[in-house]
């Protein structure tokens, strides 16, 4: 039985009552679901990597000034978080076309885009998260246009510093996709980068050989996922003790 209350329960996550005011406690579950929740398994392991390895992430970009929603880890399958209002909107940085760009656009996956390109998701499972303009998300007020604008500089942040740490471990980072979340401090609303960074979110490919490491391994029957995301964590020098 759980020992908190339980807030929400995702695909991958579970997010439970806080132990302080303004806290919640983001649970890594082993789920793994793909085509909006149409392919499911559960993969050994992988709260427990995605725990450690969003921790990785949050931290680093806290450290370099890049403020988030995470406060610390509290064990092998869960983290304390601050109580973030979540935009509905999934963020997305291509640095290499892959995945639906590469399919709207017929264009070879990895193929260098000609700058970091940003776009817009709408939350919404029901409807498979299509994606949106900038002018749907100002038009129906999911965002201002000074938030869109601080958004897409977050998320362009966050890209330089993930880019460049996956880099130094010989890996590419093709996309990724973020979500940002207000914090209210009286009047005063702060963005932060919220939910999760993890190979769930992101494409990583193996700079030399190619190799995918990232959720298309589960996506596209390519192998072991647990093996994919330990060696993600093994070269990041993030290892959870037992996996
Ligand atoms: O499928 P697509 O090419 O649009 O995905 C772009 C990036 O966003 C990928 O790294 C994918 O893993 C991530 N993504 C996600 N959650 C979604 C949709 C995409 O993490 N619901």
């Amino acid at each position: 039985a759980p020992r908190r209350k339980k807030i929400y329960e995702g695909k991958a996550k579970i997010l439970y009552e806080g132990t302080e005011p303004g806290t919640l406690i983001q649970y890594f579950k082993d789920d793994a679901t793909a085509f909006n929740a149409q392919k499911k398994a559960v993969i050994d392991g992988k709260g427990v990597l995605n725990n450690r390895l969003s921790e990785y992430f949050m931290q680093g970009l806290g450290n370099i000034g890049v403020p988030t929603h995470f406060i610390r880890r509290i064990n092998m399958r869960e983290q304390l978080i601050r109580q973030v209002e979540i935009i509905p909107l999934e963020v997305i940085v291509r640095n290499f076309a892959a995945g639906s760009i590469a399919k709207r656009l017929g264009m070879e996956e990895g193929t260098q885009l000609p700058r970091p390109i940003v776009e817009y998701s709408f939350k919404n499972d029901e409807l498979g998260d299509p994606m949106v303009s900038e002018e749907y998300v100002i038009a129906f007020g999911w965002a201002s246009q000074q938030d869109l604008d601080d958004i897409v500089s977050l998320a362009l942040r966050v890209n330089d510093f993930l880019s460049g740490v996956f880099y130094g471990v010989g890996i590419k980072l093709i996309d990724f996709k973020i979500e940002i979340g207000r914090i209210w401090d009286g009047e005063f609303m702060r963005l932060v980068v919220a939910d999760e960074i993890s190979p769930d979110s992101c494409r990583l490919w193996d700079n030399k050989t190619g190799q995918k490491l990232d959720k298309d391994v589960f996506r596209r029957d390519l192998g072991s996922l647990t093996d994919a995301y330990s060696e993600v964590a093994r070269r990041l020098g993030v290892l959870p003790a037992a996996v």
